[in-house]
């Protein structure tokens, strides 16, 4: 399953390295020589760092180094609601290597696994002393003593005829140099959950918090601006989608108003107001997932079409599509997106009720593309994404045409979307589209796991094949006589009793 739950950023400004007096400043250690002489009498052509004015000999760092709190924002941020990026200066102490400057690039390769790494700071900075050396920040969990250099680092720092001597720096951080994570963690209540996960659509970052994070929601979105290039705005759900047109409620944290957005699927482009239609970025393997299942030719029946996820990339496939959507601002979307891929000419699309769509251009169609004088035998596909609902829309399907059946491999396939609580969902599902249709599934049916949208409750799609005895009108037509030779073979195979799953993860 593929989430756009997109981790935290990093601003790209950088802090220059600074000779400052902390305000708050964490220390590393207190320095000792002991490991250090040795090797350095080993050493050719070293160089001894004395007191300098923004860093001092450091040729050992005590172990107590490994202390969480040295990369947090200073403890006054606590219960910050409005964001103050200036309260988020902070010196600490880092290890720094003193190098010549004609082998900073050789020897960046040979330390990347100890160099230091944060949001904005440089790892090379000028030796304020030396215009002919650079000082290489350390990261102070890696680089406790000298003796923390692995054998072939080293070899490097010999063969360049490096001094491994460390040396103390102030590093000062500031706002930029902090990760969303780190930020929020040192905002919020010691102890609760901090979000720093959000749904990315677009320009918008869509958040969903809890009770306890709702005081600081300005300053959470602000922090997701900030930290994420390319959001400028972030939004909250206010409410779950329980709506007819299933998009969400939502206010504006922090950022533009601006909710016209364009987004990029699976190689489409869409877009759409995000307050007005649904679009749930945690789809795009599913809307991939049925596209394969198409082949150019097909027609698709897409009764819950949104803005065209299912539709835009079928009809670019060349299939044949019909969409549908009630929301008459996704059908305004989907009309603009078809024209925007470049597919305006094999999409027809409809704004009406599911049910009216079924009845009457989707029956007009089928009687014409399954009757017995049509030509070409193309697939069809029914796609119904409305999982709270889709499955009652199924009953249209009973007695919907009427003439002569057509022949069982032409039979129309349905993707059906539904939401389960269930233990076994796979089952539940069969059964509750079953019961609808009046007939069982549990046998000649494949359910797929989309994903899993709340603690214990699954989102998926049940496909089959809808039989000739339940879409034709003809009562005297017997189940026996339309089943696909497939299906009569699974129904006399005693051990099959489970529908089988697959799933996107
Ligand atoms: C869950 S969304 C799916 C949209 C799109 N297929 C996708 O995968 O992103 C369901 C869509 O069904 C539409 N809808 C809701 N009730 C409907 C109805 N009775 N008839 C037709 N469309 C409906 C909504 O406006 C919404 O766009």
């Amino acid at each position: 399953m593929r989430i756009l739950w997109k981790p935290f950023g990093f601003s790209r400004r950088l802090l220059q390295g600074a000779w400052c007096h902390p305000s708050e400043s964490v220390s590393l250690s207190a320095l000792t020589r002991r490991t250090l002489v040795p090797r350095l009498r080993k050493t050719p052509s070293i160089f001894w760092l004395g007191q300098r004015q923004g860093f001092s000999a450091m040729p050992e760092i005590e172990a107590s180094v490994k202390d969480t709190e040295l990369f947090s924002p200073p403890s006054k941020v606590r219960g910050m609601t409005e964001l103050d990026r200036t309260a988020f200066k902070k010196t600490v102490s880092i290890p720094v290597l003193k190098v010549r400057k004609e082998v900073v690039n050789r020897l960046m390769r040979a330390l990347k696994r100890v160099a230091l790494q944060r949001p904005g700071i440089k790892r090379v900075i000028e030796d304020p002393d030396d215009g002919d050396t650079r000082l290489i920040m350390l990261d102070p969990f890696k680089m406790l003593t000298v003796d923390s250099f692995e054998k072939t680092e080293l070899g490097v720092l010999e063969e360049l005829a490096v001094n491994p001597q460390l040396s103390e720096y102030n590093l000062e951080l500031t706002y930029e140099n902090f990760k969303s994570e780190e930020i929020l963690r040192a905002v919020l209540p010691e102890g609760q959950d901090v979000t720093s996960g959000f749904s990315r659509v677009g320009h918008i970052a869509h958040l969903n918090l809890r009770d306890h994070q709702l005081p600081f929601k300005h300053l959470i979105g602000q922090v997701m601006i900030d930290k994420n290039p390319g959001i400028t705005s972030a939004v909250n759900k206010t409410s779950n989608i329980d709506n007819t047109y299933r998009n969400f409620q939502m206010e504006v944290l922090s950022g533009e108003e601006n909710m016209l957005t364009k987004v990029r699927e699976n190689n489409y482009t869409y877009e759409f107001d995000f307050s007005k239609v649904y679009w749930n970025p945690r789809l795009s393997t599913e809307h991939g997932r049925i596209t394969e299942l198409l082949n150019p030719g097909d027609v698709l029946f897409d009764v819950f079409a949104g803005v065209g996820p299912f539709a835009i990339p079928a009809a670019r496939k060349n299939c044949t599509v019909f969409a549908n959507d009630l929301n008459p601002e996704s059908h305004k979307w989907l009309l603009h997106n078809c024209k925007l891929n470049k597919v305006d000419q094999k999409v027809k699309v409809f704004n009406m009720d599911g049910k009216d769509f079924l009845q009457g251009p989707v029956r007009e169609e089928l009687m014409l593309r399954l009757g017995p004088s049509a030509e070409a035998k193309p697939s069809v596909h029914f796609v119904m994404n409305l999982p709270a609902k889709a499955i009652e829309f199924l009953s249209v399907f009973k007695s919907l045409l009427d003439g002569q059946p057509c022949s069982s491999e032409r039979l129309p396939t349905v993707h059906c979307y539904c939401f389960s609580k269930d233990a076994n969902p796979a089952k539940d599902v069969c059964q509750q589209a079953g019961a609808v249709l009046g007939i069982s599934l549990e046998e000649s049916s494949s359910v797929h796991l989309v994903r899993n949208v709340a603690p214990n409750k699954e989102m998926l799609c049940i496909t089959f094949q809808i039989p000739a005895a339940t879409l034709y009108g003809n009562r005297a037509l017997s189940l026996e006589n339309f089943e696909e030779p497939s299906l009569k073979r699974q129904r006399t195979d005693d051990s099959f009793s489970e529908p089988q799953i697959t799933s996107n993860s």
